[in-house]
């Protein structure tokens, strides 16, 4: 039996790491495929690096492109590769364009899949990940839905129940190991503003918010403001966002470049509030027990949502400060998180392989 796992963005990396190292601790065969989709050093070689993963067995370095040209350059390489290799099962993760070539691509070629974090809808085909979501879970053999609420989400179109395992989410497995690392190395929190200053951390890489010129620049006024009212605003630039930004319109407002796993963790755990258009932050925020606004019009995570650690604030800017003011001037509340949240999500994935393929 061999396992042929696929990753190609940064999003992929934190949820493949401990599905890996649970598969190894098992003595279980296994292969590492990195598409290529994202290739700069911070966004792959850095991640790879701080979370353990092996290195790739095989790189189809497929890079940038259009939503077409990316999934059907992952489609032919990875044919090749499952050809030669022929794995028993392919394991997906996530909803990027990489995870999309990867379903469509094994499904005809008649290997099983599992994929992790099945079921997570935001019920807004506009975005890209929503249609890797429906595709790669339709072609599914095995589907493992990190809540409760993405099983029923499964089973209401139509997937077999007993496909549908609902065991928690991977991202916290990594995000719990990550605590440690975090102290132990003490990874530098707060580039450019004295340590144990307030501040706010700002993720935003979005299609839908970047590509506008106009929303961007009303956007990065916003965190200008906020960085002028309350406290310094940090905000590591994805390239996609890089390019379309000016520099940043306040001496508090720190534009910096994409960070690593760990020092993002770090910064995340220690941000007075977050502001996000990214699904994993939210989950992350959430987890830390950062107060989190999430700078979009639904999101693929109502969990978050239904326990009252993050809020959806819509895409205005002048609401972004509102909300952002009002969020700095209260004290967060309590709340409970999905129970299965809890770290185990890896080990629950490889006992339910275990019982059906061996
Ligand atoms: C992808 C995922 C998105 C995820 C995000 C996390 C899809 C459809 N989207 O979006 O769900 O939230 O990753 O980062 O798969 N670029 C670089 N260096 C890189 C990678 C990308 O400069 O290493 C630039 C290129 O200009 C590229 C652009 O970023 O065209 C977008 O990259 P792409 O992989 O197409 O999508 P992301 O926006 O990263």
């Amino acid at each position: 039996m061999m396992f042929m796992h696929v990753v190609g963005a940064r999003p992929n990396f934190m949820k493949a790491a401990p599905v890996m190292a649970a598969f190894k601790t098992r003595g279980w065969r296994q292969m590492l495929i990195h598409t290529g989709q994202h290739y700069d050093e911070l966004m792959s070689d850095v991640m790879f690096m701080q979370l353990g993963l092996p290195q790739p067995d095989v790189n189809l370095a497929v890079g940038s492109g259009s939503h077409a040209s990316q999934t059907a350059a992952v489609m032919t390489a990875l044919e090749r590769v499952l050809s030669q290799n022929r794995p028993e099962m392919l394991v997906l993760y996530g909803d990027v364009n990489s995870t999309l070539a990867g379903a469509v691509t094994a499904a005809k070629m008649g290997v099983p899949i599992a994929h992790v974090e099945a079921g997570v809808r935001s019920h807004d085909r506009s975005m890209p990940e929503e249609i890797n979501r429906l595709v790669t879970d339709r072609l599914s053999t095995v589907l493992f839905a990190p809540s409760s609420r993405a099983r029923e989400n499964l089973i209401a179109e139509g997937m077999p129940p007993e496909a549908v395992h609902s065991v928690g989410n991977v991202m916290i497995d990594t995000l719990e190991w990550s605590m440690s690392q975090v102290d132990a190395r003490a990874v530098l929190t707060t580039p450019g503003i004295p340590a144990g200053t307030p501040y706010v951390l700002v993720t935003l890489h979005r299609p839908v918010t970047v590509d506008d010129d106009d929303l961007l620049h009303g956007v990065a006024a916003a965190l200008s403001t906020i960085a002028e009212m309350h406290c310094p605003v940090i905000f590591p630039v994805h390239p996609r966002t890089r390019s379309k930004l000016g520099p940043a319109g306040h001496p508090r407002l720190h534009l910096i470049g994409p960070m690593g796993y760990l020092e993002f963790v770090s910064l995340q755990k220690n941000a007075r509030l977050i502001i996000t258009d990214s699904g994993g932050v939210q989950v992350e925020a959430a987890h830390l027990g950062v107060p989190c606004l999430t700078f979009r019009d639904n999101t693929e995570w109502p969990e978050t949502i239904a326990a009252g650690a993050n809020t959806l604030i819509g895409r205005d800017p002048q609401q972004l400060v509102r909300a952002a003011t009002h969020a700095l001037s209260s004290s967060p509340r309590p709340f409970t998180l999905p129970a299965d949240w809890d770290g185990h999500t890896a080990e629950r994935i490889a006992e339910v392989l275990e019982r059906s393929c061996w």
